[in-house]
This record gives C-alpha cells, sequence and structure tokens, in this order.
C-alpha cells in the first residue's frame, strides 16, 4: 500500500494544496543541511494551518522545530503579529530553521529556544498563553510537554501530539520502544483529563502510517 498512499498523497498535493515554495524551498534546504527527513507531510503541515486558523490562533508553542517546516505552516496561519514560541535540542537543526522561516517572511513571527526543551520549559512566562501547542520532539517527553503546555493553553485551543500512531505499535501494551511507550503515556494522560475532550486520527501517506492525538481544551 505504501506507493498508493505516495501516489495519492501526491494528487491531494496537486489538487488541494497547490504551490507552495516557500515549504518547498524549506524542504530543500533540510534536506541540503543533511537534516532527517522526519518533518510532517505536506498535507499534515495542511491540517496544522486548517486547524491553527480554525481556532483564531495568535499564540503557539511547539516541540521540535528541526528545520522550520511545520513552524512555518504554524507561523503563517497567525496574523502578523502573531507568535509561534518553537523548542529545538540541535544548534545545527535551529540554524537551519532560523535561515528558512527567515527566507519565507515569517521570521519574525518565530522565536527559537535551543536547547532540551525539558530544560527551557522555565522560559514560559506564567502568563503566557497559548491557542494552540504542536508536541513534535522526542516522544518519551510528550507528557512531560503536553502538563507544561496545558499550564497555558486558552480554553478553546488545541493540543496537537504527532507520531502517536507509529505503524500500529501504539496498539502494543508491552512494547519495549520508549516512543511507543511516550505516546502510550501521553493517551492515556490525556484520557484522564478532565480538563480537555481528545481523538485521535490514524493517518497513512508519503510518512506511512501513523497518527496525531488532537485535544481541545474544555472552558
Ligand atoms: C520530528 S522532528 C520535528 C519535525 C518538525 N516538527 C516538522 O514537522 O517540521 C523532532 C525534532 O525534535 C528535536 N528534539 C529531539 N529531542 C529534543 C528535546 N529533548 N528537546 C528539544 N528538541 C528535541 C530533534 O532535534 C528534531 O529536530
Amino acid at each position: 500500500m505504501g506507493s498508493r498512499w505516495h501516489e495519492v498523497d501526491d494528487y491531494i498535493e496537486r489538487a488541494v494544496l497547490g504551490e507552495d515554495p516557500d515549504g518547498e524551498r524549506t524542504l530543500a534546504a533540510q534536506r541540503e543541511g543533511g537534516l532527517p527527513d522526519i518533518a510532517v507531510s505536506r498535507a499534515q503541515g495542511r491540517l496544522l494551518s486548517v486547524l491553527a486558523r480554525s481556532v483564531r490562533a495568535r499564540r503557539v508553542v511547539e516541540f521540535g522545530t528541526l528545520g522550520g517546516y511545520s513552524t512555518l505552516c504554524l507561523a503563517r496561519a497567525l496574523p502578523d503579529d502573531g507568535q509561534v514560541v518553537t523548542f529545538e535540542l540541535s544548534d545545527h537543526h535551529a540554524q537551519v530553521a532560523r535561515a528558512n522561516l527567515d527566507a519565507a517572511g515569517v521570521g519574525h513571527q518565530v522565536a527559537i529556544r535551543v536547547g532540551l526543551a525539558r530544560d527551557l520549559l522555565h522560559t514560559l512566562a506564567d502568563d503566557d498563553e497559548f491557542d494552540l501547542a504542536f508536541i513534535d520532539a522526542d516522544k518519551p517527553s510528550n507528557s512531560a510537554y503536553y502538563e507544561a503546555a496545558m499550564t497555558r493553553m486558552r480554553p478553546g485551543g488545541l493540543v496537537i501530539v504527532d507520531n502517536v500512531v507509529r505503524g500500529g505499535a501504539l496498539a502494543d501494551a508491552d512494547s519495549s520502544d520508549d516512543r511507543v511507550r511516550g505516546s502510550r503515556a501521553v493517551l492515556e494522560r490525556v484520557g484522564r483529563d478532565p480538563r480537555v475532550e481528545a481523538t485521535v486520527i490514524q493517518t497513512v501517506g508519503s510518512k506511512g502510517y501513523d497518527g496525531m492525538l488532537i485535544a481541545t481544551v474544555l472552558d
């Protein structure tokens, strides 16, 4: 099925998403910079834009910048004075992302904080308020990032956690893979959390079989 998933994503890109020179340049710079090919797909990036626009997001927090592709998709859905605060461990990834975001004309909307995200959570002010959180960094830390985001989410905001299905390994209760365990932990945390209503969308496409958790913060 893998090649069919690619063909359908190709068609969706042509029929629905259209041309995206900034996005293409960002992905090309990632490849040229030797960054891993683990950004969201174009269709998934558009989903992030659609969701950000749907909640009229002004402020976004992101965990896992890579070369800035998802950051770009989020930033361009914000008003010009909106902001994405994004955490990235790798100095090299952050430099590639900074150049990409500046070239796309959204650099003024993005603050990249470089280092272990857990060590940088204190840089979020207590009175910071976010409309959308996108969690896509080291998967074992999913629950920590979820909790950090939830203390600063406005009612009606969205928390999105990427790569939670992991080719179906999510269903394996005995998995020894820390990334699967991190996904199961955050799903079970969210499932018990009365502050949110959530679901998981299973996805196929050019990035294989995976899925996103999407939670809306209740009033
Ligand atoms: C899946 S990639 C992010 C992809 C990006 N969101 C996109 O779709 O374009 C994960 C990123 O998280 C970063 N990362 C890994 N562990 C981290 C940590 N502990 N703190 C902050 N960033 C981390 C990696 O260096 C990598 O760039």
